[in-house]
C-alpha cells in the first residue's frame, strides 16, 4: 500500500466505516462458524472487530511489516500468519468460514485473484462459507492507489469467477461504493443427504 492508503486503513475513521458499514453489510445473514480465516488484514481494523465476534480467527497478511505489527498488537487472540493468500500454507478442509475485506484489488492480476478464490475453496471445509467486500472502481479510488497495485473487481463477472473457482450458492450484489460477495464450498459426500 502507498503511504496515504496505509494511513487511511490504519485510521479511526476507517475503523468506524468498517465497523458501522462494511462488516455488518458483508456478514448480514452469514454464519461463519467456529474457525475463520481473514485474508489481507493490513493494519487490522477489520481484525479488531472480527476477533471480538469469533471464537477462533487466523489472519493471513502478505506484507511482513504489517503482519509483525498486527501480531504484536493483537497477541494470542488471533493467529497472524505472514503468507501470500494465493498460496496458503494451511491444510485443506480446515476453516468453517473465510472473509476478505477491501483486499482483492491489491492482488495484482485477475488470474491471481482467481487463484486466491481457489485456495479458499481448498482450505474451507465442505459447506464452508466465504463472505467479502471490495471497493468499486472510480476516480477517487484510483487516486488513492497512485503508485500502488489496483486491480478492482468487475461485479458483473464476479459470480462466474467464484463459480469457476469451485464455489456454489454464489451471491453478488453492490451498493454505491462496494461489491459484496458470498459463496459456499459444496457440501461433502457425507452431507448430501444420500445414504449410499
Ligand atoms: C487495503 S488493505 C485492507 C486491510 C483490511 N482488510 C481493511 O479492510 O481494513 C489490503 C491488505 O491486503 C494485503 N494483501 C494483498 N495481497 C495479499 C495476498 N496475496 N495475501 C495476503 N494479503 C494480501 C495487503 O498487504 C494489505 O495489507
Amino acid at each position: 500500500m502507498n503511504e496515504q492508503h496505509l494511513q487511511l486503513c490504519s485510521s479511526d475513521e476507517w475503523a468506524e466505516v468498517v465497523g458501522q458499514h462494511i462488516i455488518p453489510w458483508a456478514l448480514e445473514g452469514v454464519e461463519l462458524g467456529d474457525d475463520v480465516l481473514e485474508v489481507g488484514p493490513g493494519p487490522g481494523r477489520t481484525t479488531d472487530i472480527l476477533r471480538g465476534m469469533l471464537p477462533r480467527l487466523t489472519a493471513v497478511e502478505i506484507d511482513a511489516d504489517l503482519a509483525t505489527a498486527l501480531a504484536a498488537r493483537v497477541g494470542p487472540s488471533v493467529e497472524v500468519v505472514h503468507a501470500d493468500a494465493t498460496r496458503l500454507p494451511m491444510d485443506e478442509d480446515r476453516f468453517s468460514g473465510a472473509v476478505s475485506f477491501t483486499m482483492l484489488h491489491h492482488v495484482p492480476t485477475a488470474e491471481l485473484q482467481d487463484r486466491l478464490f481457489a485456495e479458499l475453496v481448498r482450505v474451507l471445509r465442505p459447506g464452508g462459507v466465504l463472505a467479502g467486500v471490495d471497493s468499486l472502481d472510480g476516480e477517487d479510488f484510483r487516486a488513492l492507489h497512485v503508485g500502488d497495485i489496483c486491480v478492482p473487481l468487475d461485479p458483473d463477472g464476479l459470480a462466474a469467477r467464484l463459480d469457476g473457482a469451485g464455489f456454489t450458492a454464489v451471491r453478488v450484489d453492490r451498493n454505491e461504493f462496494a461489491v459484496r460477495f458470498r459463496a459456499e464450498v459444496p457440501p461433502g459426500p457425507s452431507s448430501t443427504g444420500t445414504s449410499e
